[in-house]
């Protein structure tokens, strides 16, 4: 796969002028923050919400000057967002049409298996699949990308991203902020060849890196916010590279919610961890900024060759009475786990004789086989046990867990709400709690540094009656 081809336009990729303005890294926050645009439904038939989503190449406007072929739903980048809601299904009906297989796996998200987008279950070139969501968890930050077997780290490296925002009725009765206030960040380090196109160069050990800083597409753009209480939602969308977030002056955030949705109770953090997959939302009061003041939000993680800026927030004045609050004591119970009728240690490590393959417990992904049976309803400790020098972000589809311990530490209460993926530390053992429900079915589980989950870093779990 040797990423999109479509044609740009001769005159804005020819102009040695702008080739002599090409260098890399780029001027951070030289651009406004670009949003998503919000996809709305063909149908809301029967109340269910169907949407129509064509998967193609597309040119993306990422440096001043230039166009950057991409894939993506809808041919943009990041795709369109879906707003849905809890209790209304929704059927998004993929049309491929790309050259080569591709599928969408709504990542996160409860959903019967057949929908999961399986790495094995992929539509054609010019087919269809219509993937049901039954949209019967609670609010949560999903994410939707495609997942087919062998080269995710190109697909969603080019573009094959969108975020999918569960609303349900206990946001509105924490009054969170909605609306343009309520913003999805997508993150993801790439490089560029001269010509403006995306450059990419396999490394299957550490995973492919960038100089540069996208946030929704633009190179570390600015966003202007108004004095009031903005909800961010962080998607470390990225092939590889952790991050840790922190704002300048390291002024403080409200986390209020992991991967699954809302915590227990907000916490207070000055700067966090994002690993690849991984979602963290955060609430920022910018009332007491006076207009002009600027934020940065830095990437401070001690591996950084990225640009260090992520983005900025310029306090502009306006923006009418606020209608949001900052959340204080308890947001939602956390539902009570079975307790565990099993253990199972999944050593992950790098095979390098007769090519390079990373396992899971000495095996690397084979469709034909499943490697752990459980039964619906039931819970069991899943060690993550990682000797190797790498970030192992493991995801397990179609369910959540909970993090229970880590071998370097304390868990941090932001990491104690609901996980689908959690950052396994290079020398860390991480036990995770995952609750076996609510569908039965084939779902695959695997490392989210998505040059490993191509180099068969994936095992299968089969959840029966
Ligand atoms: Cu976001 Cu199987 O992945
Ligand atoms: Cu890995």
């Amino acid at each position: 796969l040797k990423g999109p081809s479509v044609q740009t336009s001769a005159k804005l990729q020819t102009s040695a002028a702008r080739r002599a303005q090409f260098s890399s890294p780029f001027t951070p926050f030289a651009r406004d923050l670009p949003i998503a645009p919000e996809l709305a439904p063909v149908s809301g038939k029967n109340g269910v919400d169907v949407y129509d989503v064509d998967i193609k190449e597309g040119l993306a406007e990422i440096l001043p000057g230039f166009e950057t072929p991409i894939y993506g739903y809808e041919g943009v980048y990041p795709g369109p967002t879906i707003r849905a809601r809890k209790g209304r299904p929704a059927i998004v009906r993929q049309h491929n049409q790309l050259t080569f297989d591709s599928n969408v796996h709504l990542h996160g998200g409860y959903v019967p298996a057949a929908h999961d987008g399986h790495p094995m279950d992929v539509i054609a070139p010019g087919a269809s699949f219509d993937y049901t969501y039954p949209n019967e968890q609670d609010a949560a930050f999903l994410w939707y990308h495609d997942h087919a077997h062998g080269r995710t780290a190109r697909t969603l490296y080019y573009g094959l991203v969108g975020t999918y925002l569960l609303h349900d009725e206990r946001e509105e009765e924490l009054e969170l902020p909605q609306g343009e206030y309520d913003v999805p960040l997508v993150l993801a380090d790439h490089a560029f060849n001269k010509d403006g196109s995306f450059r990419y160069a396999e490394n299957v050990d550490l995973g492919f890196r960038g100089d540069t800083m996208l946030v929704n597409g633009a190179v570390s753009p600015r966003m202007a916010v108004q004095r009031r209480i903005y909800r961010l939602r962080f998607l470390n969308a990225s092939n590889a590279r952790s991050y840790e977030l922190r704002l300048g002056n390291s002024r403080q955030m409200l986390q209020i919610a992991s991967d699954g949705g809302l915590l227990e109770a907000p916490v207070a953090r000055s700067s966090f961890p994002l690993h690849p997959a991984e979602r963290i939302e955060v609430l920022i009061d910018f009332r007491s900024f006076k207009p002009g003041s600027e934020i940065v939000l830095q990437n401070v993680a001690a591996d950084a060759g990225t640009t260090k800026s992520v983005m900025r927030f310029d306090v502009v004045d306006g923006g009418g009475a606020e209608e949001a609050r900052m959340p204080r004591g308890r947001m939602r119970t956390l539902e009570k786990l079975p307790a565990p009728n099993a253990t199972h240690r999944w050593d992950l490590s790098l095979l390098t004789q007769g090519g390079v393959q990373w396992q899971i417990a000495n095996r690397g992904f084979d469709p034909n086989r499943i490697d752990v049976s459980t039964r619906l309803g039931t819970s069991e400790l899943w060690q993550w046990h990682n000797p190797s020098n790498r970030v192992h972000p493991m995801h397990l589809h179609g369910m959540l867990y909970r993090v229970v311990e880590r071998s370097s530490g304390v868990v941090h209460p932001g990491e104690r709400g609901w996980k689908d993926t959690v950052g396994v530390l290079p020398g860390e053992d991480v036990t995770v709690q995952p609750w076996f429900v609510p569908y039965e079915g084939r779902y695959v589980f695997h490392c989210h540094s998505l040059e490993h989950g191509d180099k068969a870093m994936m095992l299968q779990l089969e959840v029966t009656k």
